[in-house]
């Protein structure tokens, strides 16, 4: 479902950001792209969302390319970041009314999924308060919910239990672990390795734009030779991380 094959990124013509990343998801999959802050992770999935283009290399989504399919690819996959921000001034009714109409997605259908989605993550009692009156959690469930309101096969969720308390986290987890179920590939990228061990069937880790290791948990940790997960990310991170 999603191909990488030998992406390249420049921010500026001294320093290469991502050097070369090749992977693949497959539906039914969670692949978790885990590294430090300043690995590339929001850069790799702002391209793979079709937000940035590489500077070499190929990203396909479905076997579309952004260079030509945009749209089809934009009906194609749901996407999740810290770096967008909801209008403070809005609601969680009109935030969904307003993404409902740019998908087309006709008038039942909205209330079916609005009704599901709202009553899922707890919304249903603030859908009509300001955004700006909502906690951390509330946001970050709302933008979960617009993000995924088109039912894309494709899931990008860049750091999506950042900064959550452990009950809204594990409505998150809980949440992809259903998607994956239902046959969504799923990319998600963070710096918790509990996170990654949890939820990942895969999982790459990323050092300084490139993958250091990939694997299942169990690869990895055999790879690096030592006892624990925690022992390999850290010992992979030290063996790749260039000063
Ligand atoms: N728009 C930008 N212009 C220049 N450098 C950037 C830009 N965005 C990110 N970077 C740099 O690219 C590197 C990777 O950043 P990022 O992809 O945000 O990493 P992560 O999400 O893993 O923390 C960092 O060194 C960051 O400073
Ligand atoms: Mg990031």
């Amino acid at each position: 479902m999603i191909r990488l094959v030998d992406v390249h990124k420049s921010y500026t013509k001294e320093r290469e950001t991502i050097k070369g990343v090749s992977f693949e998801v497959h539906e039914g999959q969670i692949f978790g792209l885990l590294g430090p802050n300043g690995a590339g992770k929001t850069t790799l999935m702002q391209m793979i969302a079709t937000l940035m283009k590489p500077t070499s290399g190929k990203i396909e989504i479905d076997g579309l390319s952004g260079d030509k399919d945009l749209l089809e690819i934009h009906r194609k996959i749901g996407f999740l970041t810290n770096e967008i921000k909801l209008d403070p001034m809005s609601t969680p009714n009109n935030l969904f009314n307003f993404f409902a109409e740019l998908y087309d997605i006709p008038e039942k259908e909205l209330k079916d999924r609005r009704d599901e989605s709202f009553a899922r993550f707890g919304i249903t009692p603030f859908a009509d308060k300001k955004i700006n009156e909502l906690s951390t959690g509330m946001k970050q469930k709302i933008s979960i919910a617009i993000s995924l309101i088109h039912n894309p096969p494709v899931v990008i969720f860049d750091e999506p239990t950042n900064g959550l308390d452990i009950l809204t986290s594990k409505q998150v987890t809980d949440y992809l672990k259903e998607l994956k179920e239902k046959g969504h590939a799923i990319i998600l990228s963070t710096h918790i390795f509990s996170v990654a061990e949890e939820l990942c069937d895969e999982i790459a880790i990323l050092v300084d734009g490139k993958i250091a290791a990939q694997g299942t948990v169990g690869e990895i940790i055999k790879q690096a030779d030592v006892e624990s997960f925690e022992k390999a990310f850290f010992k992979i991170y030290v063996e790749n991380h260039i000063e």
